[in-house]
């Protein structure tokens, strides 16, 4: 599953996450030189689009929204960057601002100053903005394991995700209210991660993060996100299983989950298989109760892919397209957002480097805003989707 040369703090970072990989079920060698060319050759894909709609306007044109994640740091200082979002944008969400660590990194202290940039930033660009993430694992703050306990967990917890989510209310599309509750390798029935929360709290934490967003801000459309159940292996199919499970289950008790959010960092080196029948079904599932669905941080690692970066190039703009074909032809996927928008911005620099050092190329434009065949393969998703 994860790449052999994956660094120790890769691999630190990752053991706490779980990388997701996604390869193109059309018997690709792996070698991606000319064998992948033929097969594309073969496919006569030209990755053509009409006309320069930007993703937003053709996200639109469909009934969809289009983003990506974005941060204060860079969109702050890069006028291209930032033209780049508002130009191709309909929603952003802030990469990192508004998660346990950044927001009350110190106890008691909320910090919504790079955050509250970022919300004006979506206001003045007339796009849409979604929050990440209220309920994580990962990111908390150095204080956190000094101070919280069995006894005043519970109160801690209420407390941050009612101040952020107030704080924010009547503003947001969206909130990734729990992030990466399943980890099955931690051996429970259930599938939950052994996280701080579920020691300190026990499953109900969800169900209660839930309820304490929706009181918050009634208006926001309250989304369960997870990562790594994209492909077609046993282990995806368990997770599928398991989130289903888990959504099923916060229905039957009421609490108030509008939507799952489909983290898909994928990969264009076609090690894994991804089966469209399969994961279509399993979309049709979580419609099935009701619920909304978003893919909500995609991107297309090359590190393990040919140098040259016209088959590079190509390879991803076909998992982009062949992957969101799948997903939107499911009417309850209402967003896509990419995690990040240009080559220049992405945390796959430092989560999949290329081990010959050449810059990573996983987003729809490159490290000088221009548009590469990504954004050509999400274009064509969108302009080939059914309309909502
Ligand atoms: C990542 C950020 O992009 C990085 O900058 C940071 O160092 C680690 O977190 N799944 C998630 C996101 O839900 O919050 C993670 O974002 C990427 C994986």
């Amino acid at each position: 599953m994860f790449s052999k040369r994956m660094t120790r703090r890769r691999s630190l970072w990752l053991g706490l996450g779980s990388l997701a990989t996604i390869g193109i079920s059309k018997g690709l060698s792996h070698k991606y030189g000319s064998s992948y060319m033929q097969s594309l050759d073969r496919k006569h894909k030209d990755f053509q689009v009409v006309g320069t709609a930007s993703l937003r306007q053709r996200a639109a044109a469909k009934g969809l929204i289009y983003g990506s994640a974005g941060n204060y740091e860079t969109l702050s200082v890069d006028p291209t960057l930032a033209n780049s979002f508002a130009q191709e944008c309909g929603i952003l969400v802030p990469e990192g601002e508004l998660k346990w660590g950044f927001v009350q990194g110190i106890r008691n202290r909320f910090d919504f100053t790079q955050g509250d940039w970022l919300a004006n930033f979506t206001r003045t660009h007339n796009m849409l903005l979604r929050g990440h993430t209220l309920v994580w694992h990962l990111v908390l703050p150095e204080w956190f394991e000094k101070v919280v306990n069995r006894q005043n967990a519970e109160r801690i917890f209420i407390e941050h995700i009612a101040t952020v989510t107030k704080h924010y209310a009547g503003q947001m599309h969206s909130w990734d209210v729990v992030n990466e509750a399943i980890d099955l390798d931690h051996g429970r029935s259930d599938g939950l991660r052994q996280s701080p929360w579920l020691k300190f709290l026990g499953p109900d934490y969800i169900e209660l993060a839930f309820r304490v967003a929706a009181e918050a801000d009634p208006k926001a459309l309250l989304v369960y996100n997870e990562t790594a159940f994209e492909y077609n292996s046993s282990r995806d199919k368990a997770r599928r299983t398991a989130i289903l499970k888990l959504l099923e289950r916060l229905k039957s008790k009421g609490a108030p989950i509008h939507a799952l959010g489909i983290q898909s960092h994928l990969r264009g080196d076609g090690k894994a298989d991804f089966n469209a029948k399969n994961f279509r079904s399993f979309l049709a599932d979580v419609a099935s109760l009701g619920l909304k669905i978003l893919i909500t941080e995609l991107d297309v690692t090359d590190d393990e892919l040919t140098a040259d970066i016209d088959i590079r190039d190509r390879i991803i703009a076909d998992v982009y397209e062949d992957y969101l074909s799948t997903v939107l032809d499911e009417p309850a996927v209402i967003a896509v957002l990419t995690w990040g928008l240009s080559d220049k911005v992405t945390w796959i620099s430092e989560y999949a480097p290329r081990s010959d050092g050449k810059a990573v190329r996983p987003l729809p434009l490159d490290d000088s805003f221009q548009r590469k065949l990504a954004w050509n393969g999400i274009a064509r998703a969108f302009d080939n989707a059914p309309k909502r």
